[in-house]
Formats: structure tokens, sequence, C-alpha cells
């Protein structure tokens, strides 16, 4: 698995300190920017989805201010399934039920501390399937109709 990185001017500081945490870890990991300049979060959210929709096994991470503009950008790319998240209970479940292929956080919102945790949990989730399997199933099928 691959984790797939991307962040604009206000999600930047927090990102590097996921990126840190995710290195120490060992995790093969790729930087879509941005490099701190001022970005716009729907670039961004595009390249790391297209990313994450083309190579299913990996993994997405999406930061700016609140974590909304990177999460509705990123679902509008075929595939992606992203979840924003700002509590234990959600990055956990978003993998269990959801099959989320991408986490995004609010660096003006959350703490680093919670947001290294929520990282950590949504990568070491897996998807529960079973019942959960036909819902997403229509997750996908309405990418097809609408
Ligand atoms: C940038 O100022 C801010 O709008 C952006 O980071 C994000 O919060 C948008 O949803």
């Amino acid at each position: 698995m691959k984790i797939w990185i991307g962040c604009d001017h206000a999600g930047y500081a927090l990102k590097l300190e996921v990126l840190a945490m995710l290195l120490e870890q060992n995790y093969t990991v790729e930087d879509l920017g941005c490099d701190g300049s001022r970005a716009d979060y729907p670039e961004i959210a595009a390249a790391v989805g297209k990313a994450v929709a083309a190579n299913p096994e990996d993994k997405g991470i999406l930061i700016c201010g609140t974590g909304i503009g990177m999460s509705i950008a990123a679902n509008k790319v075929r595939g992606v399934r992203a979840a924003l998240c700002a509590d234990h209970f959600s990055a956990k479940y978003t993998r269990l039920h959801n099959d989320a292929n991408i986490i995004c956080m609010g660096a003006r919102t959350l703490g680093s501390g919670v947001a290294l945790e929520l990282v950590d949990l949504f990568l070491n989730t897996p998807f529960e399937g079973g019942r959960h399997e036909k819902r997403v199933a229509m997750i996908q099928d309405m990418e097809n109709h609408f």
C-alpha cells in the first residue's frame, strides 16, 4: 500500500507532521503538494484522488483548513470515497463500513496529536465487507448514473 498525501497552504504544517510520522513508520508515501505556498485545494484533491482511484490498494490523506473543501473536491473523482474525520470513531468506522480510501482533515480544526491518531486508525482498520459491500456498490452505481 502506498500513501498519497496532499494539502493546501492551510494544511501544510500539519502535513509535515503527518509525513514525518508515516516515514518513521516506514510507509511508502508520495507527496503531491503543495509546498507551503498558496494553493487551490481542488487541484491537490484532484491529484490525490486520481492517484488513489487508479491504485485501489492505496490510500490518500488530504489536509486543508477545515478538511471540507478537500473532501467535497476529492469525492468528485470516480472511485474516491473521501471521509472528513475529526474524531476517532469516524476514522475507524469510515474504514469498517464505507471502505473510505481517503481521509480528509482540517488543520484549523484539529490538534496535531488527534490528527496523527486519526491517520493511524484510518490506515490500520480494514473494511468489514459483508452487508457493507452492497452499500459501497450502491455508491459506485451512483457514480455511473448521476
Ligand atoms: C483556505 O483559506 C481554506 O479555504 C481551505 O484551506 C479550506 O479550509 C477549504 O475548505
